[in-house]
């Protein structure tokens, strides 16, 4: 697989720094084409900036319709030849142009054990039903929210003391571990889906 990546965002973005340091680390044997954000204001268009990496802004507002935009963001990849896209703390649920574009090359770090806890601020969903673990799951993304095989899961445990807060910090602590992991284990190539499942060669 073409190891240039192209990661989007929404927000704070330290998942993409984990990108970054990962790369910079040499733990993961990548660069990072461009990033791209739908919100002017993330944060993380700052951390790309100050690696020196390209960033574009796409706003998802003002579109005729979603598969529009979705085709503008798969444009952009693709004049950049990224290879594999990594979802980031994007907000956005990414719809069929990308999809068939970059079929099975678009991964998604979400903050919960899938498939419990899907869409928005997992970690308060896990935190109020009182699961006693929690954790981060890397996984393919595919036309079904958060539901593509899953390629890695880190666990943390929940505890009595835990505020949804607290228990997010934990779970993020993970998340940076994870991401760069689950990238470079794509990257390698050395994995097949059978079914639902994620299997390494
Ligand atoms: C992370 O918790 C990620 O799992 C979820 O959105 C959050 C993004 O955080 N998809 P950041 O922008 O990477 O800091």
């Amino acid at each position: 697989m073409n190891r240039r990546l192209g990661v989007l965002i929404s927000g704070r973005g330290s998942n993409l720094q984990s990108l970054i340091d990962a790369i910079s680390d040499r733990r993961l044997d990548a660069t990072i084409a461009v990033v791209i954000s739908n919100e002017p204001q993330a944060g993380g268009i700052e951390r790309a900036r100050a690696a020196g990496i390209e960033t574009v802004v796409l706003s998802h507002r003002g579109w005729s319709s979603r598969d529009d935009y979705d085709r503008a963001l798969a444009h952009e990849l693709q004049t950049r030849d990224v290879g594999l896209v990594c979802l980031a703390g994007f907000m956005r649920i990414v719809g069929g142009p990308l999809i068939d574009a970059y079929a099975g090359a678009i991964l998604n770090i979400h903050p919960a054990l899938l498939p419990s806890f899907v869409g928005v601020d997992a970690q308060r969903q896990a935190f109020e039903h009182g699961v006693k673990v929690s954790g981060v799951t890397v996984h393919l993304v595919t036309g079904d929210l958060d539901a593509g095989p899953i390629v890695l899961q880190r666990t943390v445990p929940v505890l009595d003391g835990d505020t949804r807060d607290t228990l997010a910090a934990r779970i993020l602590e993970q998340e940076h571990a994870a991401y760069p992991e689950a990238v470079s284990l794509v990257l390698d190539g050395r994995w097949k889906i059978e079914g639902r499942r994620f299997v390494r060669l």
